[in-house]
């Protein structure tokens, strides 16, 4: 065959600290980073912890840090590396390590539980639900989403800033916010939920520079940053500065 021996150095420990070790694996044509891993578990490692589950780009759980870079594992190809090179594999830095590759993502799950749900119109039932092409198309985009929370992970505000995460809900789940916001049948406002305002005071919308890591890392290729999180912006503004949008706001709500 075409196989090849290949270095890398992956991280192994646990919450109380770790270490990169050095592992000679081989490797096969055609084969994803993922693959190695389980190589080496199946010849080396037995007792690595790694997660993954579809192995096809889809259940958002094999993600890691390749060469520093936040990536899922399993779409991650070989032949993208030079056979020289060693291959480094660290857990995603932006959340706590629970034992070797895999991390505590559960400030993810705090966050999506704090954006209140889509309000359903009031007098509509479901199948009466009326949308623009354009509307159904930027949620569908946004729904591309398989939550391997890479962006989550990329955004400097919080990646070495233990310090943002209670104020800054990520941009995975401030494009939910902007979904929601742009979305023309949703009635929070009716509720007296402002989402604009919400995005701004609740979900840190303020502490995103519009940097676009996110959106370079996002496998699903949504654009995060142009799609959401620049409008979401624009219209929050408009809302905050436009004396006639603002008197409009306090005129409705009587
Ligand atoms: Fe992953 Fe993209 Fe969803 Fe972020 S938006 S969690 S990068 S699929
Ligand atoms: Fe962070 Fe993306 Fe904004 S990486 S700063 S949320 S554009
Ligand atoms: Fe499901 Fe990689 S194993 S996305």
């Amino acid at each position: 065959g075409t196989g090849y021996d290949a270095r890398f150095r992956i991280w192994r420990g646990d919450a109380e600290g770790g270490e990169l070790r050095d592992f000679t694996v081989e490797v096969h044509e055609g084969e994803v980073v993922l693959d190695i891993v389980h190589r080496l578990q199946a010849t080396q490692a037995a007792d690595l912890a790694v997660r993954w589950n579809c192995k096809a780009g889809k259940c958002g759980s094999c993600s890691a840090e390749i060469n520093g870079r936040p990536r899922l594992m399993c779409m991650t190809r070989m032949s993208t590396f030079s056979r020289e090179e060693t291959i480094t594999i660290t857990p995603l830095r932006a959340f706590p390590v629970v034992r070797d590759l895999v991390t505590d993502v559960s400030f993810n799950y705090t966050k999506a539980r704090e954006v209140p749900a889509f309000v359903p119109p009031q007098g509509l039932a479901p199948g009466e639900y009326r949308m623009q092409q354009v509307d159904v198309d930027r949620s569908q985009e946004f729904r591309k989403c398989i939550e391997c929370f890479l962006c989550q992970d990329t955004c400097h505000v919080v990646r070495d800033h233990e310090e943002n995460k209670a104020a800054f809900a990520g941009p995975r789940f401030l494009m939910r916010v902007a979904e929601l916001d742009m979305h023309p049948l949703d009635a929070a406002e009716s509720e007296g939920l402002d989402r604009k305002r919400t995005a701004q005071e609740e979900h840190g919308l303020g502490y995103c520079n519009i940097t676009k890591c996110c959106t370079e890392v996002c496998p699903e290729g949504i654009k995060i940053t142009d799609n959401a999180l620049i409008p979401l912006k624009e219209r929050a503004v408009d809302r905050k500065y436009d004396p006639l949008v603002w008197l409009g706001s306090k005129i409705s709500r009587r």
